[in-house]
């Protein structure tokens, strides 16, 4: 409850809080949900704060922009212990734990250059397919290309 993070960083009013993300992830999770920084809303991080679960882990806070539970199941890729909070009037009014989709459509790029999706001829939609969770395996559904947690920071240019 009221953890030393508190001290660091103050409630918000309206948004969304995602706890409990593996210390460190933090700016990798705000990549996976396309957040730049340049749109204009608020965005808090805390990165490396006690957890009594995780030992230490971060936190990112986003105010006044909505994102759907399919957009924040994403988080689940880099992030698979982190919670998801949503605050109406300071008052947490729900609460989920994210869970890897089956399929991520859309996300990644296919490492593998002479994939179809990396072709510019035919622009054909990324999609892979979840395989193992722990530890995280996707394979492309083209060309067969196994993809993991490496490829998915190296991707967003935080490995
Ligand atoms: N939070 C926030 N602004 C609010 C309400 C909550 O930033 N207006 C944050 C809290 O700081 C916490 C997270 O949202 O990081 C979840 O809040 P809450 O459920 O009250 O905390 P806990 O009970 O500690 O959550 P959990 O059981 O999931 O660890
Ligand atoms: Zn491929």
């Amino acid at each position: 409850m009221s953890s030393k993070s508190e001290l660091i960083i103050s409630k918000i009013r309206n948004g969304v809080v995602i706890d409990h993300i593996p210390a460190g992830r933090a700016l990798l999770v705000l990549r996976l949900l396309g957040i730049s920084g340049r749109e204009g809303f608020r965005v808090a991080l805390v990165m490396n704060v006690e957890s009594r679960k995780l030992g230490t882990k971060d936190i990112v806070k986003i105010e006044d922009k909505e994102l759907t539970k399919d957009e924040l199941n994403l988080v689940a890729l880099v992030a698979p212990t982190a919670t998801v909070n949503i605050i109406r009037d300071y008052e947490v009014i729900s609460k989920f734990k994210v869970s890897i989709p089956d399929v991520i459509e859309g996300l990644l790029k296919c490492k593998n250059p002479r994939c179809i999706t990396n072709q510019q001829r035919e622009p054909v939609r990324n999609r892979f397919r979840v395989i193992s969770r722990e530890p995280l395996k996707l394979v492309c559904e083209y060309c067969g290309t196994i993809h993991e947690l490496s490829d998915i920071e190296k991707y967003f240019g935080l490995a």
